[in-house]
């Protein structure tokens, strides 16, 4: 089994405010959680290695009472591969995740935009009261499809996305991260998170756009031959 992690930026003023989108820097809040979750990240994949070296250690401990030296071999094999099989931190393009993941160091760091958090469109830097206030006839007032409060999976944004647009430009995110053999720790938004935890935890479509995925809080999700395994750490309020 091999842990990947999940979580949201720190938090920024916005989050506060209930504005939503934006590219903003980090509240000072969200500074605190950067270094927690670098302390906590820096010694949960040293663990993860530890666990390695002790298989390897015994794979080549096992060798000498190997006639064909064959387990040596694949102890050796499985060592390099180990080498290269790094640990990975994956943001979105967006400052609030690349500085969040700034102090986790010694993992190499890829971007990804389909990470990025859904697209709200004209109404990207609102805050719900103002989309509420402006655009009720988008909000929840009027009853039709396009009310995001009737059909938030389906409802897109006006030039902007819906959660089925994010799910699909998440694929070959999943696709990676159903190929990668060594932890990955994925620090990226709201509504993507809700999604990626979606496909691991085999949660239905439509609970998507509503799962609780809080700030500050890492989801570990395990993948073992006996199915799934999930476990949350608050790191902070
Ligand atoms: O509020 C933070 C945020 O990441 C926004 O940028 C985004 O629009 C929102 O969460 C997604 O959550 P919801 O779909 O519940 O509005």
């Amino acid at each position: 089994p091999r842990p990947i992690l999940l979580t949201r930026h720190g938090e920024i003023q916005d989050n506060v405010r209930g504005r939503i989108g934006g590219d903003a820097a980090l509240s000072e809040a969200g500074e605190l959680y950067k270094k927690k979750l670098a302390n906590f990240v820096g010694k949960r994949l040293k663990s993860e290695r530890a666990a390695s070296v002790r298989f390897f250690i015994y794979i080549d401990s096992m060798s000498s009472f190997c006639p064909l030296n064959l387990l040596w071999v694949f102890g050796r094999e499985e060592k390099r591969k180990h080498k290269t099989k790094n640990k990975k931190i994956w943001t979105s393009t967006l400052q609030r995740t690349i500085l969040t993941a700034s102090p986790i160091v010694g993992f190499p760091k890829i971007q990804w935009r389909a990470l990025d958090e859904i697209n709200a469109g004209v109404c990207d830097g609102m805050t719900y009261e103002e989309i509420k206030k402006n655009m009720p006839e988008e909000y929840e007032y009027v009853a039709d499809s396009r009310s995001r409060k009737k059909d938030k999976l389906r409802y897109r944004y006006p030039r902007g996305e819906s959660y089925l647009d994010v799910i699909q430009r998440l694929e070959p995110v999943i696709i990676e991260l159903e190929r990668q053999r060594a932890p990955v720790v994925v620090i990226s938004h709201q509504a993507v998170l809700r999604a990626l935890y979606a496909y691991f935890a085999d949660r239905p479509l439509q609970e998507i756009p509503h799962i609780e995925v809080p700030l500050h809080t890492i989801i570990e999700i395990q993948m073992g031959v006996t199915g799934v395994q999930e476990k949350r750490y608050k790191l902070m309020d």
